[in-house]
């Protein structure tokens, strides 16, 4: 199995974070427009992950992406996806732990995210990591016009997460 690291988004990454984008959310992808506003904008952390080997299954050692805002209350996760050739391989877990380690390091009372009431490798990945769902929104996600759940996870109780504990690991540059 090979290994992989986080490290903050850098713009050399757009282009791959951005067919990345489009092979995994398709007509809802974010343009590049969309992520430059969205990585210029207040409070927000983005990070990438990495893989030791690149070019066993793939060329771009860039396998996943995610991201973080947080407005001085709470962390809102932007975005999170994982190259379809490297899904079930604990990126999308390390990504989100890292996440939630740095919104834990902001003080953040809580961790928020909207997620497709039927994407169930998402709702199982934050159900492993403490999010509770909150409420539905309807017709959150277009032109798809599918609901979303919003879950949250509590930062206050100061409980940690197993992968906290031990693996997850990121350095805390700036993103992009
Ligand atoms: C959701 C996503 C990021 C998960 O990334 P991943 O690298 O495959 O996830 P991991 O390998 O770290 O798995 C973490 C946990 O998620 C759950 N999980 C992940 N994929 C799953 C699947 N296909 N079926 C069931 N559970 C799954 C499991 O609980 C898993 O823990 P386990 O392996 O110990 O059982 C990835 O499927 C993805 O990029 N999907 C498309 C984009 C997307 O939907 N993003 C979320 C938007 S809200």
């Amino acid at each position: 199995m090979p290994e992989f690291h986080c490290r903050p988004l850098r713009s050399s990454d757009f282009d791959r974070v951005l067919w990345l984008e489009r092979d995994l959310f398709g007509s809802g992808a974010w343009t590049y427009g969309m992520l430059a506003d969205e990585l210029a904008a207040l409070g927000r952390w983005y990070i990438v992950a990495t893989v030791d080997e690149p070019g066993t299954i793939g060329p771009d050692p860039v396998v996943g992406y995610a991201g973080l805002w947080f407005d001085g209350d709470d962390a809102q996760i932007m975005t999170i996806g994982v190259a379809k050739d490297y899904q079930r391989c604990g990126v999308g877990r390390l990504l989100l732990e890292a996440l939630i380690a740095h919104a834990r390091k902001l003080k953040a009372q809580a961790v928020l995210l909207e997620v497709r009431i039927d994407n169930e490798p998402a709702l199982a990945m934050y159900r492993r990591s403490g999010f509770e769902v909150l409420a539905v929104r309807k017709r959150y996600y277009q032109p798809e016009d599918k609901d979303a759940y919003t879950m949250r996870l509590d930062l206050r109780a100061g409980s940690r997460t197993a992968s906290e504990d031990g693996d997850a690991a990121t350095d805390d540059g700036d993103a992009a």
